[in-house]
């Protein structure tokens, strides 16, 4: 896919020019696609199709509710088919977002005050936090570049066994890309008596994600993922498990659409998914985030994940020879098929706020820098110790997160190519050397750098009037 991406021309805004420092405009390169990827023109074009018969679903007897009902429900089989659940048994309950999927799961595991998760520490905190408060947390090591550390994950396992009741592990670290062994730990998980839940917010925009069949040893208990990572933005994330766990207790959101029969002083709850949708859905995001499983199953996840792969590789060797550059977690091109295309790096003597707002500001080139909402991640990669830890979390305490620890990401999508890298990699050169324009001003509270005396004109663009 390399040579012209067909996928470039099936992404909204691709060309769109944005604004410089100095005046100029570029076509905006987004290699912040681990936070959010754009939306598909497919999507785009199925919404704008569907949005004039759109109407509630589930309760309404005009047309428009008959049709938006039927793609509603569509939606649901498009995603398990997309996830490789066996519809018969598993359900898919859409809701906002993967964060809030793993929160529901949190809800709906009915923890016991002795239950123990075992989760990761390559983790976003949204598979992290969700569980704190509910069942004693442990988090599997990591080995110093970032990689799950197998062995601890057994010996976790083992000591607190007969407690486990669920193990929640990303399919790819949001920070490093690293991919874990999930079958295997599904494997083990179950052999523990315990359920296996995939993150697979990171994994599923680039690898194809397979449930396996419900009595297969390797089988995933719950996938949980996000139609804005995987160029779906219109708000629809999905949890997807077995109908029998639903099934078994009453949902943690109760209201309209949830129940068979109320009276006033009992509720009959409903089937699934219904029991777990509360209120009225989210029909277009729904529909937006099955229009976009179906474009990546028909491209196909192979072609996605060796185009990512080759690109990955390239930008790896053009970083290698920037001045001042530590790429962190893999750095072999040969080893890129354990990760996603993801590349955090720092560069010696600037700031990570301070070179992602001129990779901004002065190249077009949309990246995220920090801790990536995965800060015990971010700081065992950088090799922190407690001590000095201690200091710079006083002062983000304090207000001030000028010291904040946390690198720059790159994280590319399908339609991502060599000349993305190329923009990004002239950049760093010409940081490297201290060319470059502005004179950036550090805000203490956000940490974030801007360049003084310069101000954001949104309004030819796009701006609310308020
Ligand atoms: N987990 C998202 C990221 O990595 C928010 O940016």
């Amino acid at each position: 896919m390399h040579a012209a991406n067909p996928m470039r021309k099936r992404i909204l805004g691709i060309d769109t020019p944005v604004p410089l420092l100095d005046g100029s405009h570029v076509p905006y390169v987004n290699l912040d696609n681990a936070a959010s990827t754009p939306p598909l023109v497919d999507v785009m074009d199925a919404l704008n199709q569907f949005m004039p018969f759109y109407s509630s679903v589930h309760r309404g007897t005009g047309f428009k509710s008959r049709l938006s009902t039927e793609a509603y429900d569509h939606a649901h089989e498009i995603i398990a088919q997309f996830v490789g659940a066996n519809p018969d048994t598993n359900t898919v309950i859409f809701g906002k977002n993967t964060t809030e999927a793993v929160n529901k799961l949190s809800f709906r595991m009915n923890f016991a005050p002795d239950d123990v998760v075992i989760t990761t520490l390559l983790e976003h905190h949204s598979d992290d936090l969700p569980w704190r408060n509910k069942a004693t947390v442990v988090h599997v090591n990591a080995t110093p570049e970032g990689k799950l550390d197998e062995d601890d994950f057994d010996r976790q396992l083992e000591k607190y066994a007969g407690r486990v009741k669920l193990v929640a592990v990303t399919g790819a670290a949001n920070v490093t890309g690293y991919i874990t062994p999930f079958y295997r730990l599904a494997r083990k998980a179950h052999d523990a008596g315990a359920m296996f839940m995939l993150d697979a917010a990171q994994f599923a925009p680039h690898r194809k994600v397979d449930m396996k069949p419900d009595d297969d040893p390797e089988h995933i208990d719950f996938v949980v993922i996000s139609g804005h990572k995987m160029y779906a933005p219109f708000g629809t994330g999905a949890l997807v498990g077995p109908k029998e766990f639903f099934l078994k207790s009453a949902p943690e959101y109760r209201g309209g659409g949830t129940i068979d029969l109320v009276t006033p002083d009992e509720v009959h709850w409903a089937g699934m998914p219904d029991r777990d949708e509360a209120g009225s859905p989210n029909v277009p995001g729904a529909v937006a985030m099955a229009v976009a499983a179906q474009v990546l199953m028909d491209v196909g996840m192979d072609t996605i994940a060796a185009h990512e792969a080759e690109l990955t590789a390239y930008a790896l060797k053009q970083l290698r020879g920037v001045p001042g550059i530590k790429i962190y977690g893999e750095t072999d091109p040969a080893n890129v098929s354990e990760k996603v295309g993801v590349i955090p790096f720092e560069m010696a003597g600037v700031s990570h706020f301070l070179l992602a707002a001129i990779l901004g500001y002065e190249g077009g080139v949309g990246v995220r820098s920090g801790c990536f909402c995965a800060h015990p991640y971010v700081v065992h990669l950088l090799g922190l110790d407690e001590e000095s830890a201690d200091d710079w979390r006083q002062q983000m305490l304090g207000g001030d997160r000028s010291n904040m620890p946390g690198l720059v990401r790159m994280s590319f999508g399908c339609y991502n190519d060599h000349s993305d890298v190329d923009r990004l990699t002239t950049m760093l050169y010409r940081v490297a050397e201290g060319d470059y324009q502005g004179d950036y001003q550090l805000d203490r509270a956000s940490g974030e750098y801007t360049p003084r005396g310069y101000t954001d004109r949104l309004t030819p663009y796009f701006r609310l009037k308020i």
